[in-house]
């Protein structure tokens, strides 16, 4: 990521709409989400691609009963040589003439290398307010400090994981009675709405990295705030 870039980040190609590859490996309730989104006449990307690593990933069934392009790319034939996998990877997206990645699910550790390819064009999505509970069992961890507060947040891929300029986050308030189960659905829903919008905030040209600060042309109130527990 370049220290500083200025308004508008160039993305190559002239095309009106970025066209935009998912890298799932589970489920895909984001993937869907953003496809949902890129219906929108108006939505300044599309997705014309899906790719899992696990070929069986629940996913590329949806992506393509979508009418979205799928591929695999498996990994474990690849074993450690990680870079060999995403060289690979990286073949198939540009295949595709692609413009921009959503990691979504994506369960694998990206190198250095790879991350360089798609410097500032890498997005991904985390279950929890970042840096705050950087990796694995997010809500797990969040219920166990007691937080009241907790959430998901988009942001662009650097080597080290999780970490990288935020794009945006949402929040919720962290019940007394909250399994990681029910924090889980209402953190996802938050999920389901930001990363569509922080998608078309990039693809539209409207964020720039400034000394690693991503910044962006959404509207901001400074009134909002959300308080937990609310006392009534
Ligand atoms: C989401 O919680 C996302 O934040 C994390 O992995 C999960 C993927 O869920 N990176 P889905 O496959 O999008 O439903």
């Amino acid at each position: 990521m370049t220290a500083t870039s200025i308004w508008p980040i160039e993305m190559g190609g002239d095309q009106a709409k970025r066209r935009v590859a998912i890298l799932i490996s589970g489920r895909g309730s984001n993937m869907t989400a953003l496809i949902e989104a890129a219906h929108a006449a108006d939505f300044p990307a599309e997705i014309v691609l899906v790719v899992s690593n696990i070929a069986d990933a629940a996913g590329l069934a949806k992506a393509a009963a979508a009418g979205i392009a799928t591929a695999t790319v498996a990994s474990k034939p690849f074993g450690r040589d990680r870079e060999a996998f995403e060289r690979k990877l990286h073949e198939t997206l540009v295949e595709h003439g692609i413009d921009l990645v959503c990691l979504a699910g994506f369960m694998r550790l990206l190198t250095p290398w790879f991350v360089s390819q798609w410097d500032g064009r890498m997005l991904n999505i985390h279950p929890a307010l970042l840096p705050s509970y950087k990796g694995l069992h997010t809500h797990e961890r969040a219920l166990a400090d007691g937080v009241k507060i907790h959430g998901a947040t988009v942001h662009f891929v650097v080597p080290e994981m999780d970490s990288g300029p935020i794009i945006m986050q949402g929040a919720v308030a962290v019940l007394d009675d909250d399994t990681p189960d029910t924090l889980a659905r209402r953190v996802l829903s938050v999920e389901h709405r930001i990363y569509p919008d922080a998608l078309r905030l990039v693809a539209s040209n409207a964020t720039r990295i400034e000394s690693g600060v991503c910044k962006s042309k959404a509207n901001g109130s400074p009134d909002d705030m959300l308080i937990a527990p609310a006392v009534i």
